[in-house]
Parts: C-alpha cells; sequence; structure tokens
C-alpha cells in the first residue's frame, strides 16, 4: 500500500478576509504536501474556513445579513485569494475546502461529541459533564478568561476588557457542558514524553508541557442555544450549541470521513488519518492539548504532528492586525507580484518556527535578488546561448580528454565531477532540510546550485569559446551543465514554485511534470542531447521598488471588500462599519472612491496624539530587584522594581506563563511610573512594566535595554 500524507492548515474564521498570515500557513501545507507527492506519497490536503460561534453571528447581524450569507460570502472570498496563489485544487492545491457549515460535518462532529460522552476518563470518571459555567467570555478569543486574563473595569458595572483585544468580556453565568480535561494531563505528558516530535519545533513542545503541568481546568464546552444560536447543536440536548473549538478542530476528521460513510468512501478517515497539523503559535493549546484529549477520549489516534510556525510582524514589530491597518494585504501582492515570487518570499524569508517581520518593500528585494537576478537570470542566460551558439538544440556534454586538457591549459573550468558532486550534494541537503520543515534553509542550498552554475559560466565565458571552433566541444559541455542543473532545479522548487518551474522546463523543451519526479532521484545526464529547447519568454521581471510603492500605498485598504473588513475587535465592541459598498476599483479615479481616501485620511487624523499627550506618560528604566510567582494565579508575577526613588515599588505583570521569575532579577525593563496604582489579587500594583504583545495570543516580550541605563532615567 502507498504511503499516506494528510496535511491541514487552520480553517480559518469566516468573519474577514485572510492576510499575508493566513496565505503563509496555506503555502507551508502546500509546499508539504507537494514534495510529499513528489516523494511518492499519497497525499490530501485541506484548508477552509471556520464559520460559527458569536463572533460570526455578531459579524453578520451588523452587516444585516444572515450568519449563512455571511459565512458563505467570505469564504467564497477566501477561496478566490487563494487561488490567486496557486494553493486550490485547480493549480494542484488543497484537495478540500472545509466549511464548518457542510451537513457531513454536523454529523462527524456529533458522532465525536456522542464517542466522548460514552467514554470514561483515564481516571475513570465521565469525559464529559454538565454543570454551570460563570465567568467572563471573550467572543474575539473565543475564551474563557480568568481574572488574570483580563482587565477589571474602571468603574463599578463596567465589563472587564480582555488583555488580547481590549474589548468589554461578556458575563456567563449559565447552564454548560464541560469536557473533563483536568484527568488527562497525565495522558498528554506521556505523550509529550513518549514522542518528542509530537509537537514541533521543541520551544513550543516545551511550552505546552509547561502549561499541562501548571495544572489542567475542566473546559466548557457548550453555551445555551440562548445566548449562541449560530453552531452545532449538542447531540440529544439541542438546548446547548457546541463551544466553537469543539467544532473546528473536528473538522480535520470529519473532512476525511469520520461519522460519514460518503466520505469515508471518497477519501478515507481509514486510509489518511493521523494528519500534520500546521498551525500558528496562537493557536497552539488548542491543537497540542484539548485536541489530542478529546481524540484520546473518543478512542482515536492523535494526530502525527501539530507543527507551529511563528508570526509575521510589521516592520517595526508588531503584530499584524487589521485596526493598526499594517496586514500584508493578498490583493495587492496579488497585483503587484507574481504568484510564486510570494511562494517562495514566505518560504525564504520565515526561519521556520521564528517570528518574521515583513513589509512590501521586502517582498520586491527578494523578488529582484534572488529571482530577477538569480533564478530568471539564469535561466535565460543559459537558454538563450543554446539558442544562440546551438540553434536551439541542447549539445552533447561529454569531451575528450585532449580537449578536456586544453580547456584546463586555457584555464577554463569544466571539470564535470566536481559540478555533479556539487549538484548531489545540494540535492541530498536539499530534501533533508524539506523533510525537517527548514524551507528557508532548503532553499539555501538550492540556490547554491544557482551561484554555482554562474560561477562556471562566468568562468568559462561561453561567449569567448564561441569564437574559436577549437573550443566547440567545451562550450557545449558547459552549456551541457547549465542547462541540465537547471532541470534539477525545476525538480527541487516545483513544491515553492509550481508555476515557474513549470514554465523553465517547457522553455527547456521538456515534458516532464515535475509534481511526479522524486527529488531525492535526481540523476545526472538525464536530459537528452538533442532536445530542442522552446520559447524563451522572461520570467521574472526587475521590479521598480519606488514606483510599487507609491502605488502600493495608494492603494492600501481599498483592495479590503467592504463589510467584510470587520477586525476581531470591532467584532466585539459592535462598532460600524463605515460603507457597505464595494469600492470602486483604484485606476478608476472615481469621486466615490476619492471621498472613500478622504474619509480614511480624517480617520488617521483622530488617531494621533500630540506630543503633550505623550509627556503625560511617564517612562522610566527600572531594575527588578526581586521577583516571584503570585500564590494560586497561573499568570500573575509580582515584582520589587528600583525607579530609583528612595523605595522600590511593587508592581504585578501577567507574564507568569511566558517568563520564569528567577531569570528576570537584575533586568532593566521600561515602567510607567505614573500609573494610577491598583489591586490585583489582593495585592497593589504600583506601575505597569511594559512589554511587546506577540502574536495572535499577545505573547508579553518585555522591553529591555541593550547598553547600561541608570535607574529612572525618563524615556521620552
Ligand atoms: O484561529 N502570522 O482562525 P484565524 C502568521 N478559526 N500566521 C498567521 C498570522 C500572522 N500574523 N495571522 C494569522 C483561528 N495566521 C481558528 C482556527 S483550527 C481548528 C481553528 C494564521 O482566522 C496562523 O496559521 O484566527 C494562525 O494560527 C491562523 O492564521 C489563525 O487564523
Ligand atoms: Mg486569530
Amino acid at each position: 500500500m502507498m504511503k499516506t500524507f494528510y496535511v491541514t492548515t487552520p480553517i480559518y474564521y469566516a468573519n474577514t478576509v485572510p492576510h499575508l498570515g493566513h496565505l503563509y500557513s496555506t503555502i507551508v501545507a502546500d509546499c508539504m504536501r507537494r514534495y510529499k507527492r513528489q516523494r511518492g506519497y499519497e497525499t490530501y490536503f485541506l484548508t477552509g474556513t471556520d464559520e460559527h460561534g458569536i463572533n460570526i453571528e455578531r459579524a453578520a447581524e451588523r452587516k444585516g445579513v444572515t450568519p449563512r450569507e455571511h459565512v458563505d460570502f467570505v469564504s467564497g472570498e477566501m477561496k478566490r485569494m487563494f487561488s490567486d496563489f496557486a494553493l486550490d485544487t485547480e493549480h494542484g492545491g488543497f484537495d478540500i475546502f472545509m466549511r464548518t457549515t457542510e451537513p457531513f460535518h454536523y454529523e462527524g462532529v456529533s458522532e465525536l461529541w456522542r464517542r466522548c460522552a460514552r467514554s470514561q476518563t483515564p481516571k475513570g470518571r465521565e469525559a464529559i459533564y454538565k454543570g454551570h459555567y460563570e465567568g467572563w467570555f471573550c467572543a474575539a478569543c473565543a475564551a474563557y478568561k480568568t481574572e488574570d486574563e483580563y482587565i477589571r473595569p474602571e468603574a463599578e458595572g463596567d465589563a472587564p476588557r480582555c488583555l488580547v483585544h481590549e474589548t468589554p468580556l461578556d458575563r456567563i453565568s449559565e447552564e454548560s457542558y464541560f469536557f473533563r480535561l483536568s484527568d488527562y494531563d497525565g495522558a498528554l505528558l506521556a505523550l509529550y514524553e513518549t514522542r518528542p516530535d509530537f509537537v514541533r519545533p521543541e520551544a513550543r513542545l516545551n511550552e505546552v508541557k509547561s502549561f499541562v503541568r501548571g495544572g489542567l481546568q475542566d473546559l466548557s464546552i457548550s453555551r445555551l442555544k440562548t445566548s449562541v444560536s449560530w453552531g452545532i447543536p449538542v447531540p440529544d440536548d439541542p438546548a446547548h450549541t457546541m463551544f466553537v473549538w469543539f467544532d473546528a478542530l473536528s473538522n480535520y476528521i470529519t473532512a476525511i470521513g469520520f461519522g460519514n460513510e460518503e466520505r469515508e468512501r471518497v477519501v478515507g478517515f481509514e486510509k489518511f488519518w493521523p494528519a500534520v497539523h500546521i498551525i500558528g503559535k496562537d493557536i497552539l493549546r488548542q491543537h497540542a492539548i484539548y485536541w489530542p484529549a478529546f481524540l484520546m477520549a473518543a478512542g482515536l489516534e492523535v494526530p502525527h504532528h501539530i507543527i507551529a510556525h511563528g508570526m509575521w510582524l510589521d516592520p517595526v514589530g508588531r503584530k499584524m492586525s487589521k485596526t493598526i491597518g499594517n496586514t500584508v494585504e493578498l490583493e495587492l501582492l496579488h497585483k503587484h507580484f507574481q504568484t510564486d515570487a510570494v511562494r517562495y518570499f514566505c518560504l525564504r524569508e520565515m526561519a521556520f518556527g521564528q517570528d518574521s517581520k515583513v513589509g512590501y518593500e521586502a517582498v520586491i528585494e527578494r523578488s529582484n535578488s534572488d529571482l530577477a537576478s538569480g533564478l530568471g537570470n539564469l535561466s535565460s542566460r543559459t537558454l538563450t546561448m543554446i539558442q544562440r551558439y546551438c540553434e536551439g538544440v541542447v549539445p552533447a556534454q561529454n569531451i575528450s580528454d585532449e580537449k578536456f586538457l586544453t580547456a584546463k591549459r586555457a584555464g577554463i573550468e569544466i571539470d564535470p565531477l566536481a559540478l555533479v558532486s556539487t549538484l548531489e550534494h545540494a540535492r541530498d541537503q536539499f530534501t533533508a532540510l524539506m523533510d525537517d520543515l527548514a524551507f528557508s534553509r532548503a532553499l539555501e542550498a538550492a540556490w547554491s546550485i544557482v551561484a554555482r552554475v554562474d560561477k562556471m559560466i562566468s568562468d568559462a565565458k561561453p561567449w569567448e569559446l564561441a569564437k574559436n571552433d577549437e573550443q566547440r566541444e567545451n562550450l557545449n559541455a558547459i552549456l551541457y551543465r547549465a542547462v541540465e542543473s537547471l532541470r534539477w532545479l525545476c525538480v527541487l522548487l516545483f513544491p515553492v514554485m509550481p508555476e515557474s518551474t513549470r514554465e523553465i522546463l517547457r522553455q527547456l523543451g521538456l515534458a516532464d511534470d515535475p509534481a511526479q519526479i522524486d527529488p531525492a532521484k535526481l540523476t545526472w545526464g538525464e536530459l537528452k542531447e538533442g532536445t530542442r529547447i522552446g520559447e524563451i519568454k522572461p520570467l521574472f521581471p526587475r521590479l521598480d521598488k519606488k514606483k510599487i510603492m507609491a502605488d502600493i500605498e495608494k492603494e492600501k485598504g481599498e483592495s479590503e471588500i467592504a463589510g467584510t473588513h470587520v477586525t476581531e475587535a470591532d467584532a466585539v465592541q459592535g462598532s460600524a462599519i463605515t460603507s457597505e459598498t464595494q469600492p470602486a476599483p483604484p485606476q478608476a479615479g472615481a469621486t466615490e472612491a476619492d471621498a472613500a481616501a478622504a474619509l480614511k485620511k480624517e480617520d488617521e487624523g483622530a488617531q494621533f496624539i500630540d506630543i503633550g499627550d505623550f509627556a503625560k506618560v511617564d517612562l522610566r528604566v527600572g531594575e527588578i530587584l526581586t521577583a516571584e510567582r503570585v500564590p494560586k494565579s497561573d499568570k500573575l508575577l509580582r515584582f520589587t522594581i528600583d525607579l530609583g526613588e528612595a523605595e522600590p515599588r511593587q508592581i504585578l505583570a501577567g507574564i507568569a506563563e511566558h517568563y520564569e521569575p528567577e531569570k528576570l532579577i537584575g533586568r532593566k525593563v521600561v515602567v510607567v511610573a505614573n500609573l494610577k496604582p491598583r489591586k490585583l489579587r489582593g495585592l497593589e500594583s504600583q506601575g505597569m512594566v511594559c512589554a511587546a504583545s506577540v502574536g495572535d495570543e499577545g505573547r508579553p516580550v518585555l522591553a529591555t535595554f541593550t547598553e547600561d541605563v541608570p535607574n529612572g532615567a525618563r524615556l521620552k
């Protein structure tokens, strides 16, 4: 039987159009699946949309459409935008665009729920029980918030606000089903122990482990239908709606046939499960803790791997957010860059697993340096020379010993063995790095071939050789080496650049489908002498940075689809969407578009503060003298911090999940010194420590100094 490989992306919330972050996960999954298919696996690739829940219900309500109309529209847009980057079925991309509103999904999730409900936890208790939930809920996070995960209200009677979204939380006090997650800590820790690559990279596994070791709480997995109606009813108790994460995570198995015979027949849960899940690290906990626990309860196999990549940040290092307006928009990427340039950029620019900064400029620079001057140039110069010097036919590679010696004496570098061994080494490196998800380094390995062949051509100077009949064999040999190397590059790079590699092969005169060639089996010399090359076309035109950046500056935001431009924060605050009309295309110059642009400008003006406003904030350098956990709180650390004053201050910060207190002692931090003191867990906090909020989850990263600074120095 053929080996199988099933890869998934997260299913994205169907409340807004996707940005570079969503595109990235989908490109990673697409690239892995194409690679695995080349290596002989039978593959299945899922992406799609997460379409239920209060957040979507509210977004639809504000638009004045039904939730169904809203999700139909957004998922349609998403599919269309993904097809612009060769990610859809027609381009050899996803096998299913999964939607949680599909009837077969309802069936599958219900089956999963029932199985969980019938089963016992490792500690011999029922896995699902009915209880009462009381607490605060953030719709945008789709998560309940404990005291140290929210900002306390200023005034009596106001709702607290979410630490991540800064929007008011919903008070929930109702009957709810619970999943007894607290009984699964031992089983989960054993899983992480026996399968250390269950979560990758390792740093993420360690985060998960320490979270589980800190103790797990039972998970509320339903809401009353009267509170949330847009969702899947709990089997046998339709007064309850399933919690959206139970519904969403299950998509990975319902899509391939769990709980539905028809899907089982056309795809096959038995055949493809378990999967490799590609996710952003913002949703690690749900995938590495909740999901395997649900599966264990249902008696199903856990996934092969949870692979969590880093987050794309804007050029200043902020998380991409529609509210700030610093996202990289897919419409603009599509308009100004080639599909493969964007795909290449994503995989080359981000060291897998780490966060990475991104702006349009970086895409232009990579496209120019690596594609226009690199691969594109190598291809066009090689093919042009074959056209010019060999009448468009791939020449012979062999050279007689005698000619070889003449060449050597003339200082021409045509040692065939040296080049072949370089290529073989790069090929082996490339496949090993792809197996290891090190896309960026795999591409570096491929580009070492580009550099090597470029150097061979520059050293041998075919245009000189062509002037001398004596050197004909040498000229042929050089050109053969160049063009055969190009063929290798096409096979290696196909998963990353499916369109341009096919195009280069076509220009080479080959009908081979790189999707079907195993890169690990590339052997030298398979390109046949006498092959007639095809029509030569330029591949990656050089991009004019100034012009493109000026265009993008004008077009930003215009390509958003009115009405789907709902931020997570909007969705919670219920703020109005300014326009329901489709914006005019940028080139139309219509007055409507101008008016929209003017409105946008005004909006931006309102977001500025003047220097006086800033001066009101007293930011000071502080040194952490002591640091300890606050008893009974997972989140809070208690510091004493020296601000150069007579007495150190006591300051509390909600970063205990991300920092070991001992390691922070002696650290210089930035403190808001004139913040009104407030009490947390009965302790007074006399100021605030500043941290960057990173990723969707808002992971805190403390601001610090790389140079020595005295305590109490003011930041201005
Ligand atoms: O979380 N950088 O959906 P979502 C990199 N519906 N990747 C990013 C990113 C960024 N700045 N922003 C988003 C949900 N992503 C749930 C998932 S799965 C059963 C349910 C990518 O629309 C990344 O893959 O908020 C991240 O995990 C995902 O989009 C979150 O998408
Ligand atoms: Mg999100």
